[in-house]
């Protein structure tokens, strides 16, 4: 069975996508550096206890941060051989990055580059990478294809995912036999439909959905709603939603294409499902998703925001014959089920 290694695989869409790998019968070494995730029992994060729980399935875990090449390398040594890594491992809240430019560069970036370096050492030359729409840069046609040009990012954060694109497109170019391909993500939201894992936050939710299932819950009075007058069907802003559980497929997918000897060089993939929903249409659907009210205000726009951002996402569809199959319903019900069977997250209270 091929054998991957997954950074930041006890994140939010790392540990949804170990359930995928382990579903589709791959051996899943996981490294993070817990920065963002909880510590279960047995020196494992709790994401993924809860994964082996959930699939009966074993994730073999090393607490290692990117930065230390030492940690890297030991890994590799003694973990390895790997047939692919899936790279999530990397800080992104958009505002901190203004605020941590260089946080952010030497943990992405650097980090990154770390990761490379010692796949080279070991002769693995095959990634998947969690990239991002935010490539794009305000778009300059809808549906965003993969075409469109990228690398006017209006963020340190956006910044570091369209570098180490370049990065890895010129690893690409330099050496035929390194095969790198980009996952471009819209807005990633909901949860494994059991209700057991999902996105656990710190401190107050920067993004949409995890800012509504704590209103719902009762955590917070009330959603602000950032700007009612662009030019969208009801002004606010519309967005790409997508399933957590089709984006993990979807990584599956492309570490399957990966792995196909036919497979050359780098590439890059759009993970969307075709359709924009508005921030009003969001709370609709999770109103009637989890039957509570979800009391919001309307506020100024926020800065660095765009009106409208979705997908086509026709190459995903054919190259790598994957396509998101969940609503905008599943996506509430599932955030609701994981939102109200773990009001504090993965942090037993
Ligand atoms: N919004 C609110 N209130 C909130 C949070 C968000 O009204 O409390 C609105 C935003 O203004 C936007 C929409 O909800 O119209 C979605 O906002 P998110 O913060 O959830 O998502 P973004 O589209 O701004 O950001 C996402 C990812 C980033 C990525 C970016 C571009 O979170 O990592 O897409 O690809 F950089």
């Amino acid at each position: 069975m091929p054998r991957i290694l997954v950074t930041g695989g006890a994140g939010y869409v790392g540990s949804h996508t170990v359930i995928e790998l382990i579903n589709y019968k791959f051996e899943v070494v996981a490294v993070d550096n817990m920065v963002n995730a909880i510590m279960g029992g047995k020196g494992k994060p709790e994401s993924l206890a809860r994964v082996e729980k959930l699939t009966g399935g074993v994730v073999d875990f090393e607490q290692v941060d990117i930065l230390n090449e030492n940690e890297l390398e030991q890994v590799f040594a003694n973990k390895g051989p790997f047939d692919c890594v899936i790279h999530f491992a990397a800080l992104k809240a958009v505002g901190e990055s203004c605020k941590l430019p260089l946080r952010y560069y030497r943990n992405n970036v650097i980090g990154s580059i770390n990761l490379l370096e010692a796949m080279s050492r070991h002769n693995c030359k095959n990634i998947v990478f969690s990239s991002s729409a935010t490539v794009y840069g305000p778009p300059q046609y809808l549906p965003i294809d993969e075409k469109h040009p990228i690398g006017s990012c209006t963020n340190p954060y956006g910044k570091t995912k369209f570098m180490i694109e370049e990065i890895m497109h010129d690893m690409c170019l330099a050496d035929p036999e390194w095969k790198a391909i980009m996952l471009r993500y819209f807005n990633p939201v909901g949860s494994h439909p059991s209700g057991e894992i999902g996105e656990d936050p710190c401190g107050i939710p920067n993004n949409l959905m995890p800012y509504i299932s704590q209103v719902a819950v009762g955590k917070r009075p009330c959603l602000q709603v950032y700007g009612n007058d662009y030019e969208t069907k009801d002004g606010t802003g519309v967005r790409d939603y997508i399933h957590v559980m089709d984006l993990a497929e979807g990584h599956v997918a492309a570490v399957r294409k990966s792995l196909d000897k036919d497979f050359q060089g780098w590439t890059a993939y759009n993970l969307g499902t075709g359709q924009g929903n508005s921030v009003l249409e969001v709370v609709s659907a999770y109103e009637k998703a989890s039957e509570k009210n979800v009391p919001y205000e309307f506020m100024p726009r926020r800065g660095g925001d765009i009106a409208s951002s979705f997908a086509d996402c026709s190459r995903a569809e054919k190259e790598l014959n994957w396509k998101a199959k969940k609503s905008i319903h599943d996506m509430c019900a599932d955030a609701w089920r994981w939102q109200s069977n773990n009001p504090n997250g993965f942090q037993i209270p």
